[in-house]
């Protein structure tokens, strides 16, 4: 008989915290419902960071009493993301000589190949929090996804490890906590992004996500099934609003709103003869009027810049990405934005909504959902049953979840 389980997705961005409430059957991704969403405004973090732990918690119970409300469901526990500039991905490369009968590759000699390839120097302040699997090779023969029975000699496993700021994983684990939460794992954010609006055949065939949200932007890159490249960026809509709060000189909620409303990410699609209305601080000066391409040119000038800093980070993963860019997050709804990244990448640039579900999915279908119905799509595949309410706090549960996530991360690549 089929088993149904609950599975909470928490996406604690820089703009928003979103709960989404998941209803699973045996882990299949087409038969999760969406059954509830809740988000808060997210003022506690900076850059993907938590800068200030009370504003954080509360703001993530108001965002759980949402989604509780919405589907009916009482929650105790959360996949969580994290992101944040102290994030980095490397990979890393192990050899062993294959040691059984007949040179047959053996479980304990990809064992042995991996733990080789993880045996880098991490630094005091520095924790590993995954380990992806790539690939292997034997001999010379590249590219082997499982080599348990072929034979060889020589037997090479490529892992990409990533690491974090100890510090900063744990205070946003506490932050969960908190706020009356148990954190069943932690995920790299554009992971989960990249499950939600990446099929199986694009990062077969080679894929980049960037996920642009008000205070990162997390770019990933996938080929042969597997993830080769991570990086996240310090930067986001949020440097849009600054600019253009700056330069129009209006606030910061003002900027947002006009550049939701008449924001473009490339001038030449702007009409050159329409004028938007500046609000003034305060609304006590006389309403001023610019032409709408002024605005447009503050944005083309900070997206240009990230958009080429997305394009060396392609660059820099070595990696043929045949599948495109895929550009995802809050910051992707902007006009123009496929547009004007067209031209820099020399491949086909898309925006990446979830991936149709179940349920309450018009609630959800929305780049700025990516993260979150991802962590439910992930979380969903590793669930096991539970009453959902295990409150587990302290040091030892953040020992527990950063093996958790080393376990679950290599089971599911
Ligand atoms: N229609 C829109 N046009 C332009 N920008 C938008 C639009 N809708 C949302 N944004 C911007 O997207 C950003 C928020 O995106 P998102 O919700 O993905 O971020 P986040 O997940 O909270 O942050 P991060 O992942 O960076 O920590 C904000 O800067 C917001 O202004
Ligand atoms: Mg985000």
């Amino acid at each position: 008989m089929a088993i149904d389980n609950i599975v909470v997705g928490l996406d604690i961005g820089t703009s928003k915290i979103a709960v989404i409430i998941g209803n699973t059957w045996q882990g299949d991704p087409e038969k999760i419902e969406i059954r509830g969403v809740g988000t808060a405004p997210s003022r506690g973090l900076r850059r993907g960071i938590v800068v200030d732990m009370e504003l954080t918690t509360a703001a993530i119970r108001e965002a759980v009493s949402a989604a509780e409300l919405m589907s009916g469901v009482q929650i105790g526990s959360a996949h969580v993301g994290i992101a944040g500039g102290h994030i980095m991905g490397q990979t890393s490369h192990g050899i062993v000589a294959v040691s059984g009968e007949g040179h047959e590759i053996t479980q304990s000699d990809i064992d042995r190949a991996i733990n080789a390839a993880k045996a880098v120097a991490i630094p005091a302040d520095r924790e590993e929090i995954m380990s992806l699997r790539q690939r292997f090779k034997v001999d010379n023969q590249d590219g082997i996804k499982d080599p348990i029975g072929m034979s060889g000699v020589r037997l090479e496993a490529y892992v990409h490890i990533i690491t974090g700021a100890v510090g900063a994983v744990k205070n946003l684990t506490t932050c969960v906590n908190d706020a009356g939460m148990a954190v069943e794992s932690v995920v790299l954010e554009p992971i989960a992004s990249a499950e939600s609006v990446l099929n199986s055949e694009e990062r077969l065939i080679g894929v980049a996500l960037a996920d642009i949200g008000g205070g990162t932007t997390d770019t990933v890159v996938y080929k042969d099934g597997a993830l080769r490249h991570t990086e996240v960026l310090s930067i986001g809509g949020d440097n849009l609003t600054h600019d253009i709060a700056q330069l129009l000189k209006m606030t910061p909620d003002d900027a947002i709103q006009l550049k939701h409303l008449k924001g473009c990410a490339l001038v030449d699609m702007v009409d050159p003869s329409e004028t938007i209305q500046i609000p003034t601080v305060g609304g006590l000066h006389r309403p001023q009027f610019v032409p709408r391409e002024f605005l447009a040119e503050i944005i083309q000038c900070r997206m240009e810049e990230t958009l080429n800093l997305i394009y060396q980070e392609i660059k820099k993963s070595g990696v043929d990405v045949p599948a495109g860019l895929v550009l995802t997050g809050g910051t992707s709804l902007m006009n123009g934005m496929v547009e004007l990244a067209e031209p820099v990448f020399p491949c086909p640039v898309r925006v990446g909504y979830p991936r149709p579900l179940k349920g309450l999915i018009d609630k959800v279908n929305s780049p700025v959902y990516a993260t979150g119905v991802g962590l439910v799509m992930l979380g969903s595949q590793n669930h096991h049953m539970t009453d959902g309410k295990s409150f587990i706090k302290g040091e030892d549960r953040f020992n527990q979840i950063l093996s958790q996530m080393k376990n679950w991360f290599s089971d599911y690549f």
